[in-house]
């Protein structure tokens, strides 16, 4: 895959905010992620040999998992995040296949159609021009491949027990990604985001993560608390004016009121599209 010319969107790009930032408790989360349990639109597409751009790859575990399974191909991992790009750089460390680079999903830098697959997993929800993004990951798809893209829909978030700071939370986390002009109920809209990038052909799935077991409740219950009051979602409610500390707190000890009752169950339900060029 080779370095292309200066790409038609470089200098436009938007200045987004993104909302969950890179806290050691978003990692936790992110750090969790395989092709299994986040692509698995994407499974029977991956074969030995193909090229892969995963996009807004965070600390990369996804990346090194498509590594292993199109190897000898190769892997290119981007983010804009540097602090996170260093961490991605870490996970594939022992995997010669696979380069980590800094890059701007608007602009990305490479060729037309150097990759057989371009993947994008939980991205696509926080960018303020999602189908600008989908043009510059059509225009480095080559023909025969397929752009993979996978986001939450957070007004579908469901959980039992119900705890009404479990739903101001939830109204938190929406309104503080609005307020970066991103779209946390992105699921459904993958499908109409794609068509307006102008992919020939749309296909569109659904999936959940489900966490129930004791063990998933403290890991879940936990992340989410400290998200909460300590990440960039906690300086930007706070910036916004958007929630207290002390309310930012309740919301906490709700998720370990959750995570401890043995009836505790949170679904995240997700959309997947693979469209082809
Ligand atoms: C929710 S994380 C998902 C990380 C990874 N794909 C995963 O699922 O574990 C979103 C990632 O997109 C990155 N990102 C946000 N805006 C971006 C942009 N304009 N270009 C490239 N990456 C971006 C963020 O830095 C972050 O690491």
């Amino acid at each position: 895959m080779s370095e292309g010319p200066t790409p038609p969107g470089a200098g436009a790009a938007p200045e987004d905010t993104y909302t969950h930032g890179h806290h050691e408790s978003v990692l936790r989360s992110h750090t969790w992620r395989t092709v299994a349990n986040s692509a698995p639109h994407l499974v029977a597409h991956l074969r030995p040999g193909l090229d892969v751009l995963d996009v807004g790859c965070g600390p990369g575990t996804i990346t090194a998992d498509l590594a292993d399974r199109v190897a000898p191909g190769r892997v290119v991992g981007l983010d804009r995040a540097e602090e996170v790009v260093a961490r991605a750089a870490a996970t594939c460390a022992d995997r010669p296949d696979v380069e980590i680079r800094v890059g701007d999903v608007y602009a990305l830098p490479f060729a037309d159609g150097s990759f057989d697959v371009v993947h994008a997993h939980q991205v696509l929800q926080h960018l303020s021009d999602p189908v600008a993004a989908l043009v510059e990951a059509r225009r480095v798809c080559r023909p025969g491949g397929v752009v993979a893209v996978r986001d939450a829909d957070y007004s579908a978030f469901a959980w039992a027990p119900a705890d009404p700071d479990l739903d101001a939370w939830l109204a938190l986390y929406r309104a503080v990604a609005r307020s970066n002009g991103a779209e946390p109920d992105a699921g459904p809209l993958l499908c109409g985001w794609a068509r307006a990038a102008g992919f020939a052909e749309v296909e569109v799935t659904a999936s959940a993560w489900c966490f129930a077991t004791p063990e998933e409740r403290t890991w879940w219950g936990e992340l989410w608390a400290e998200r909460t009051t300590s990440s960039a979602l906690a300086e930007q409610a706070e910036a916004a004016g958007l929630a207290t500390a002390s309310e930012r707190e309740a919301m906490a000890d709700a998720f370990r009121r959750w995570a401890a009752a043995d009836d505790g169950v949170f679904v995240v339900p997700h959309t997947e599209v693979l469209a082809r060029p």
